[in-house]
């Protein structure tokens, strides 16, 4: 149990996300798996089908969804009225501790710092009412992590694997960790995908869990280029592949 249980604020994040009806935090046994990709240009896919869509950066310590969006976090801001409005970046409502931190310059925070740091922006953001809300995460079962499972209410976890047998080993970990918090997972995307033979495992390990395989994204050596330009990465085959899923989710 944490000790400051009678935090005023907890009280007041429950009322933030009142009216968010699904709440998706892109999760990952591993990192560099591409879950912010993920994130962000499901974020943006969800925005395009015409669905209220915001996405939250909860990487604290190293946030970088921001540079996906291709946005200069010290000029554009949240707009304050009575807590944060989040501003609109490409059709979606996007927050980030970015704003809040020089770009070059490193956060290190202990495990509490990075809960509070996570309850501030929960208690200030005002998201109004919205479909959806992704939530960008750390690898593994960081802070953050274990702070999304334990702030906010019905989330709908997507989580993002390779088929690398280092991060198909730990997406075992991570599925039993969703399943002792009673978190029913959305399901597993399949990044950064080489043919059926590796895809299997992963098969074997969704079918084991009782979860949905949502779909794949290919292996797509020239990716890094669209990073910061959402209109030429709406032309790769790894933002159609999220588009697919995208349409299948909501
Ligand atoms: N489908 C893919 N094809 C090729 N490279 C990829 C793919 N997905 C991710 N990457 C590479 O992995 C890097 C890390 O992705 P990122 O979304 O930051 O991962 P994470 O947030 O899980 O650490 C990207 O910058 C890119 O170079
Ligand atoms: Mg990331």
């Amino acid at each position: 149990m944490r000790s400051s249980l009678s935090d005023p604020r907890l009280s007041v994040i429950e009322k933030r996300l009142a009216n968010v009806r699904t709440i998706i935090p892109v999760m990952s046994p591993k990192g560099g798996v591409g879950k912010t990709l993920v994130s962000t240009l499901l974020a943006y896919s969800l925005g395009k089908q015409g669905l209220k869509t915001a996405l939250l950066d909860l990487d604290i310590t190293n946030p970088t969804a921001h540079i996906v969006l291709g946005i200069n976090t010290s000029e554009v801001k949240p707009r304050e009225e009575k807590g944060l409005i989040p501003p609109s970046i490409h059709g979606i409502y996007f927050m980030s501790v970015a704003y809040f931190i020089e770009e070059d310059k490193p956060l290190p925070l202990r495990g509490d710092e990075i809960d509070n740091v996570i309850r501030e922006i929960l208690a200030i953001t005002i998201w109004g009412s919205l479909d959806a809300l992704i939530i960008d995460t750390p690898p593994g079962t960081s802070d953050e992590v274990l702070d999304v499972l334990n702030y906010f209410r019905g989330i709908r976890p997507i989580v993002v694997t390779t088929p690398s047998p280092l991060s198909i080993k730990s997406l075992e970990r991570l599925l039993q960790l969703l399943i002792d918090y009673r978190v029913e997972v959305l399901g597993v995307i399949e990044n950064m995908y080489r043919g059926e033979q590796v895809s299997a495992r992963i098969h074997e390990i969704t079918k084991k869990y009782g979860v949905k395989y949502l779909g794949f994204i290919p292996y797509e050596k020239d990716i890094d280029k669209y990073i910061g330009n959402v209109k030429e990465m709406e032309k790769t085959l790894f933002y159609k592949s999220i588009e697919k899923i995208a349409s299948t989710i909501m």
